[in-house]
């Protein structure tokens, strides 16, 4: 695998930055990460709004255009050869001068082979444990997934797949990942604040606003124990059934029916958008 190190196409295993980066010091930096199939970015457009938008609110300045960042992007897909995948950018605060100050960004593409999770998580569902904690700067993707990863093995010893994070009595999203649910009345509700705004939560809301009923407001965690359904979403668990919540048994304790048919209205439009966006590129992709 190669990856684009500052603009330049590299050997994985020669992509190295210097120790005296921001994001090894402080945590400081941005990231996004999105899947390609048929060598094209899905919903390309929104994870190049939202790296940008990360950066610009952080005060890292990506160091290329939209135009040569896509043209980075395509010349790496097409040089790896792989049909799909993952793709990561990362934006870190660049090599400081006293320790502690952003210079300029360093900006490295990585790819990934086509990422996954067990069958299971989708036919059997998943279990969250709710904890309390807020992300820094919810909005943005920032590199620091401190509290989660700091949790790992309370998580991994409980069988949980998340955090599902909450500030006081109010939900907001998991570890990785956006939460709904589907109450009583069978409406869909997530989250409106304190969250990252996911581009799979997007596109959820987008189908599911067609269908059913969408609130898009504060949720507590005393809706829990009513809730009929729940999932999560995030670019690589796409939409992933919640069937459990500490020792709450969500729902039936089995993937609901609106959960199935909203997984499969994704994956529907993962498909149209492939086709509608990227009709008549793939050799100029491919070069
Ligand atoms: C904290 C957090 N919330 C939500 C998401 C889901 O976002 P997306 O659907 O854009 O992958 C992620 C994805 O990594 C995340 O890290």
């Amino acid at each position: 695998m190669q990856y684009v190190v500052n603009g330049t196409i590299v050997p994985a295993g020669k992509a190295t930055l210097n120790v005296g980066d921001l994001a090894i010091l402080r945590g400081y930096g941005i990231f996004d990460y999105f899947l390609f199939e048929e060598f094209r970015p899905l919903f390309f457009d929104q994870y190049l709004d939202r790296f940008y938008r990360s950066a610009e609110r952080m005060h890292l300045e990506v160091p290329y255009s939209r135009e040569e960042l896509t043209r980075q992007i395509l010349d790496l897909i097409a040089a790896n050869g792989a049909k799909k995948g993952g793709i990561r950018l990362v934006l870190t605060g660049g090599y400081t001068e006293d320790g502690y100050s952003p210079s300029r960004p360093n900006l490295v593409i990585m790819q990934y082979p086509m990422p996954g999770h067990p069958e299971s998580c989708y036919t059997e569902g998943v279990k969250l444990l709710t904890h309390p904690y807020r992300r820094e700067v919810p909005d943005v993707k920032t590199i620091n997934y401190l509290m989660g990863i700091q949790m790992l093995p309370k998580l991994r010893s409980s069988g949980a797949k998340e955090l599902l994070y909450h500030s006081g009595p109010h939900i907001t999203e998991s570890t990785r990942s956006n939460f709904f649910l589907v109450t009583a009345d069978d409406t869909l509700v997530t989250p409106a604040e304190d969250i990252l705004y996911g581009i799979t939560r997007h596109q959820v809301l987008d189908i599911a606003s067609d269908v059913m009923k969408v609130e898009v407001r504060d949720v507590t965690l005393d809706e829990l124990a009513d809730c009929k359904e729940a999932f999560l979403t995030g670019s690589t668990k796409k939409v992933m059934p919640v069937v459990g919540i500490n020792s709450l048994v969500v729902g039936t304790g089995r993937p609901g029916p609106v959960t199935q048919r909203i997984m499969q209205a994704y994956a529907n439009r993962c498909e149209a958008y492939l086709q509608e966006k990227w009709r008549g590129q793939k050799s100029e992709i491919r070069g």
